[in-house]
């Protein structure tokens, strides 16, 4: 079995507050993006990995793949300004366009290739399947001063990688662009156009480093492995 990986680091990190992407930041003594690629690197499954960068990023993204060892052909491609943009581009970009494509944000450098390969067999048997985790919170929704008490047990936390049929992703990203619908998750744009995604449970602990006590989680977890 094998797959095509679009890695997404063309965002800016602004939560972060890094004053570069967070991409680069450091944690156990490697750059973010390095922990990340070196999961699909290591794992046969993946016959390549289509890396989406912003151009003011890329010379410096450049030096770091060049400094690697790696066996598993990377090409950099260029994104746009909201992420599902650099999505679209990542697609567009891949060498293959066919058969299973993972869609992964650079900015979780924890999936295991255990979970990997378990969403690469779902994706093969249901065409689009995600990386989620049960919702450990109360979720409110909130109308107004009207509150109303999700039922927990229905709700789950969407991760990447999210994996689709080339086809079927494809399709969702063209059509949403079409009707200007901006989604928050890949899945959502599959899920519009009433196809089911299914659900591996992933691990709360490939986590997305989005603000700086995510880099306290990070050091945190690789001190305890
Ligand atoms: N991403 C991207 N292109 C964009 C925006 C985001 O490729 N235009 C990528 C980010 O680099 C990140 C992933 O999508 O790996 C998830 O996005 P997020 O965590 O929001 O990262 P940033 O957009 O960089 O951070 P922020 O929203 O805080 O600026
Ligand atoms: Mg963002």
């Amino acid at each position: 079995m094998y797959y095509q990986a679009i890695v997404l680091a063309a965002g800016q990190g602004k939560r972060m507050q890094a004053g570069h992407n967070k991409q680069f930041l450091t944690i156990g003594q490697k750059p973010l993006i390095v922990h990340t690629l070196n999961v699909f690197d290591q794992d046969p499954w993946c016959a390549s990995i289509t890396l989406v960068v912003s151009n003011s990023d890329r010379e410096l993204m450049q030096q770091l793949l060049a400094a690697q060892k790696w066996t598993t052909p990377i090409n950099l491609t260029e994104g746009g300004s909201e992420r599902q943009e650099s999505v679209l581009m990542g697609l567009e970009a891949l060498p293959d366009k066919s058969g299973i494509v993972f869609i992964h944000d650079g900015a979780r450098p924890f999936v295991t290739i255990e979970r990997l390969h378990a969403l690469a067999e779902a994706c093969l048997e249901h065409r689009g399947a995600i990386l989620a985790v049960p919702v450990t919170d109360t979720i409110k929704l909130r109308r107004g001063n009207r509150l109303e008490t999700m039922d927990r047990g229905l709700l789950w936390a969407a991760q990447t990688p999210q994996a689709f049929d080339y086809q079927l992703i494809y399709d969702a990203h063209v059509s949403a662009k079409v009707d200007g619908v901006l989604g928050t998750d890949d899945a959502s744009l599959v899920e519009r156009l009433d196809q089911d995604v299914f659900i591996v449970e992933g691990s709360y602990d490939n986590m997305k480093l989005t603000t700086p006590e995510d880099l306290y989680k990070a050091e945190a977890f690789l001190n305890g492995k």
